[in-house]
C-alpha cells in the first residue's frame, strides 16, 4: 500500500498547516529529528519534511509545514479522506538526545515545529527546557500552547512586537544570556540566516550548538548528492548524515547559495499553481 490517507487538517496561522496522516510503519520507528519525503502524486516533486510528532498507538505521523511554492500549496490544498502518494521515512538520524542540565532550544518561524519534539524529549531526559521561539507577528506563531507545556521559561518574540519581546529571535536569546548562567547545550531551527545568527551569538558563550540544515533533497538516501553541505570543512549529506550538525562548523554561505539554486523554476512553478494549475501532465521537456 502507498497511499497515506490524510486523517486530521489544521490552519495553524495564515500559510501554515497541519496535518495528521495515517502511516502506522512510520510512526512506529520515527523518532525527534526525523523526517520523511513525500511525493503527491506520480509526477510530482519529492519535498522533505520533519516528523514534527507520532502517535504509535494511533498509527499517525504529523506534519507540520508552511506554503511557500508549488508542492507545499498543493499538499496544504489537501482536505481530510485524501492522500498522499508516496511517503518514506523515517529518514535522517534521530536528533543527539542527553542530559545536560540546562538546554536552549530556540525555533524561528515554522522551525519550531521540528524542535518541538526534539525540545519535548530533551526534557523528557530530566533537561530544563528554556525555550524561544520567534515569529514575524504573534499570527505566524506556532506550538506556544505546547512548548508552554515543558518550557521554563518559554521566551517568545516577534519582529513587530505584537507579542513577547519586539525584534528578531537572537534579541530574545541574547537577553537571555546576558541574565543567566550559559547553558551548556542550544538546539536551534529556523531559517538559515537566523541560525546562523544563533551560532554567532552561542560561539561567544561557548555553548554547544546544534542545528538543523535544510538544504534541498531529492532521493533522501545519500546518492543523488543534492543535500551536499559543507560541515568543518568536510562534504557531509544532510540526508543521511544529518539533519542534525554542529552549528558552529556549517559553512552558512554555501548553504543559502545552494538554497537560491531553482529560484527561477521555482517561481514558475508557483505562478502554474497561481493560475490553477494542479500537477498533472505539465512537463514536456
Ligand atoms: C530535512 C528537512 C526538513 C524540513 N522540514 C520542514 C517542515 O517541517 N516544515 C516546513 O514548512 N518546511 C520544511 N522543510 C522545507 C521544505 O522541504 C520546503 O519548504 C519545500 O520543499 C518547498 O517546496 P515547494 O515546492 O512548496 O516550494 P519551492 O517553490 O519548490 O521552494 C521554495 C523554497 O523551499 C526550499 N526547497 C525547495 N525544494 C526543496 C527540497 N526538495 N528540499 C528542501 N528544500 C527545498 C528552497 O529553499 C526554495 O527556495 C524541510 C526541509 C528539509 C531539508
Ligand atoms: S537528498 Fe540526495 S544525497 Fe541527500
Amino acid at each position: 500500500m502507498n497511499d497515506f490517507p490524510v486523517v486530521a487538517k489544521t490552519e495553524l496561522g495564515p500559510g501554515i498547516k497541519k496535518i495528521v496522516v495515517k502511516a502506522p510503519l512510520l510512526a512506529a520507528r520515527a523518532g525527534p529529528g526525523q523526517f520523511v519525503i513525500l511525493r503527491l502524486d506520480p509526477r510530482g516533486e519529492r519535498i522533505p519534511l520533519t516528523i514534527s510528532d507520532f502517535d504509535r498507538a494511533e498509527g499517525t505521523i504529523t506534519l507540520i509545514f508552511q506554503e511557500v511554492g508549488f508542492t507545499t500549496r498543493q499538499l496544504g490544498s489537501l482536505q481530510v479522506g485524501d492522500v498522499i502518494r508516496d511517503l518514506a521515512g523515517p529518514l535522517g538520524k534521530p536528533a543527539r538526545l542527553d542530559y545536560y542540565g540546562v538546554v536552549l532550544c530556540v525555533g524561528g518561524g515554522v522551525g519550531a515545529a521540528p524542535l518541538y519534539p526534539i525540545a519535548r524529549a530533551l526534557a523528557g531526559c530530566g533537561n530544563r527546557v528554556v525555550g524561544v521561539i520567534g515569529a514575524r507577528s504573534s499570527r505566524f506563531l506556532i506550538l506556544k500552547k505546547e512548548m508552554e507545556g515543558f518550557c521554563k521559561p518559554l521566551i517568545i518574540t516577534t519582529d513587530d512586537g505584537s507579542e513577547g519581546i519586539r525584534g528578531p529571535m537572537t534579541e530574545g536569546v541574547k537577553r537571555y544570556l546576558e541574565q543567566h548562567q550559559p547553558p551548556r547545550y542550544c538546539v536551534c531551527i529556523g531559517p538559515p540566516q537566523m541560525m546562523e545568527a544563533v551560532c554567532r551569538l552561542t560561539a561567544c558563550y561557548q555553548i554547544k550548538t546544534a542545528v538543523s540544515l535544510n538544504p534541498i533533497m531529492v532521493d533522501g538516501t545519500g546518492m543523488c548528492g543534492a543535500c551536499r553541505v559543507l560541515v568543518g570543512g568536510e562534504v557531509k549529506f544532510a540526508c543521511v548524515e544529518g539533519p542534525e550538525f554542529d552549528g558552529h562548523l556549517v559553512d552558512w554561505d554555501l548553504l543559502k547559495a545552494r538554497l537560491q539554486v531553482y529560484r527561477h523554476e521555482e517561481r514558475a512553478a508557483d505562478s502554474l499553481f497561481s493560475r490553477g494549475f494542479q500537477g498533472r501532465g505539465m512537463c514536456r521537456r
